[in-house]
């Protein structure tokens, strides 16, 4: 194996770290197939470094049958083909960390893809198998076992049951899958996929990756003992128990698991970092952003804020809050490839339930697409002034909205498939990125894209914007450099305006205040040197839908 290049061993690096977020199928696109791959990626590594990141995650690259854009992995530790080669993954984490940018990579540890060789293994092995032990098999109820073992739906609907057919061709066990039928659930109670995971992150973490998300982390241990089988028709939080005893999800148990990795990660130098996907009760989260676990937890509680400066501050203060409890640091994140970009949500009456609009009418209410990317951008701004590790998704420093325009034939999300009635998607914000403004897939690749691009993203493409000064992609970029300037402690507190709710206004460190106004008149600017605006002052005052950043 060749020689892996770390970055100098600054063990917190994480704790206010920017990280960019990659869909590896939809970035670049390097041999012109019209999927991303990794040559993609490695001839976009300037393009990185000028955006002044510290890490980037990729969103799965392994073997897959694409059943759920690759969240359905058939091998842990390899490349798909069509994404790359292990060569090109060491090439491109040397170029990156060459450059000081990280790399984390996701890991999916709930459930595998159905054409792991664990679950075909399983599939020929037939009941009672150790092989089937690694998943989780259950005959049916029922004269024949016809009737599935419990009643528990999966998340892209409608159940969590699959029947196979037995070596035999006879109508046999059922497995579960709490996500579509392609991603059968693993069996934690077996250690042979304890010591599997342990072998992947090692495999990885040796390759010079420096830390991992953990995709669904809470769902790993399930209550299975004495015949017992979740039931559960909603996966709301509501329905969720918040005490470690819900028989499905966030079980206390799951950190002896996360308690092992910390063991792995610590043996390398520096620690390899983790961050915790994980759907749980606020209170709940500070186990999983523990230093003997994972060490970070996702908080995802702005993307339910909207415009609001009220909530937006409630949710800053707890977290901020939380995370000093737990010895972490927080993490902001206003999109990622599971949700509808943000430029496009902030475009919409605040309170709007997205999923039902998507679903509905994508153009009733038309998106205000002016007002959507002034608010995102002010949002992006307060949250970058934030303590803790703010993660961008691939597209938003383009000021990149929804593709609203894929026809049904052409979806790939199986969140589509399972529940047409539902009409959900999630591939309009999983587009190829535009990089030219014109050309074909306007620079993705040479010969097209794996998903429509709209008319519109020549436009918005990093042609279109490098260079030109006010552009989203260079207020990105400089707001990348001067956070990196100024951001030396975790120094936080608020400066309050009571006459003005709808004003925010923090300070950090080396003077630095960062100011944003919710409200609908223009308001002034504290005193100090203005170092960036999401938009123009008029008339030196803060216009509404906007963020400054002073230093005073
Ligand atoms: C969360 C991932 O972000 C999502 O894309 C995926 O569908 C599910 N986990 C299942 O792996
Ligand atoms: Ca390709």
């Amino acid at each position: 194996m060749a020689e892996f290049t770390m970055l100098a061993g600054d063990k917190d690096w994480w704790r206010q770290a920017v990280i960019y977020q990659i869909y590896p199928r939809s970035f670049a696109d390097g041999n012109g197939d019209g999927i991303g791959d990794l040559k993609g990626i490695i001839s976009k590594v300037p393009y990185l470094k000028s955006l002044g990141l510290d890490a980037i995650w990729l969103s799965p690259f392994y073997p897959s049958a694409l059943a759920d854009g690759g969240y359905d992995v058939d091998d842990y530790r390899n490349v798909d083909p069509r994404i790359g080669t292990l060569e090109e993954f060491d090439v491109m984490v040397q170029e990156l960390h060459k450059v000081g940018i990280r790399v984390i990579v996701d890991i999916v540890p709930n459930h595998s893809g159905s054409n792991h060789e664990w679950f075909q293994a399983a599939l020929k092995a037939g009941p009672g198998s150790p092989e089937r032990d690694r998943y989780i098999f259950r005959d049916g109820k029922g004269a024949n076992g016809e009737i599935r073992p419990s009643e528990l739906a999966s998340h892209f609907g409608p159940t969590a049951w699959t029947r196979v057919t037995e070596p035999d061709g006879k109508p046999g066990q059922w497995y579960m899958h709490l996500f579509a039928s392609e991603q059968p659930d693993f069996n934690w109670d077996n250690p042979e996929v304890r010591e599997d995971f342990v072998k992947t992150l090692r495999f990885w973490s040796d390759r010079g990756v420096d830390g991992y998300r953990i995709d669904v982390a809470h769902a790993l241990v399930k209550d299975l003992k004495n015949g017992h089988l979740p039931e559960r028709q909603s996966f709301d939080l509501s329905v969720m128990k918040n005490n470690g005893e819900d028989d499905l999800f966030d079980r206390d148990e799951v950190h002896e698991i996360y308690a092992e990795w910390r063991k792995v990660f610590n043996e390398y130098n520096p620690p390899r970092v983790a961050v915790a996907e994980a759907w749980v009760h606020a209170n709940r989260r500070p186990a999983y952003a523990s230093t003997e676990g994972l060490g970070q937890s996702f908080n995802f509680d702005m993307l339910g804020a909207g415009w609001d400066a009220k909530k937006v501050r409630k949710i800053a203060d707890y977290n901020l809050k939380a995370a000093k409890a737990s010895g972490s640091s927080t993490t902001w994140v206003l999109s990622n490839h599971d949700i509808i970009r943000h430029a496009t949500r902030f475009g919409l009456p605040n309170g709007t339930d997205f999923g039902q609009w998507y679903a509905k009418n994508r153009f009733n209410p038309k998106v205000d697409e002016k007002l959507g990317l002034d608010r995102a951008r002010a949002m992006t701004m307060l949250l970058l002034a934030l303590p803790g590790s703010t993660y961008l998704y691939q597209g938003e420093e383009l000021g990149l909205q929804e593709a609203l325009e894929i026809p049904a034939e052409l979806m790939q999300d199986p969140q589509f498939f399972r529940n047409p009635e539902l009409g959900l998607s999630r591939d309009g914000c999983r587009v190829p990125l535009p990089w030219n403004r014109t050309g074909s897939s306007f620079g993705f690749g040479t010969n097209g894209s794996h998903l429509p691009q709209p008319e519109w993203y020549g436009n918005v493409s990093v042609e279109a914007q490098d260079g030109v000064h006010g552009s989203t992609l260079e207020l990105y970029r400089e707001l990348m450099a001067l956070r990196r300037s100024l951001e030396t402690t975790e120094e936080f507190s608020w400066v309050n305006h009571i006459l003005s709710p709808t004003t925010l206004h923090f300070k950090r460190p080396n003077g630095w205040q960062s100011i944003t106004n919710f409200g609908t008149k223009s308001i002034k600017l504290p005193k100090g040197k203005v170092l960036a605006t999401s938009k123009a002052l008029v008339q030196g005052k803060l216009p509404q839908n906007a963020t400054a950043w002073i230093q005073a």
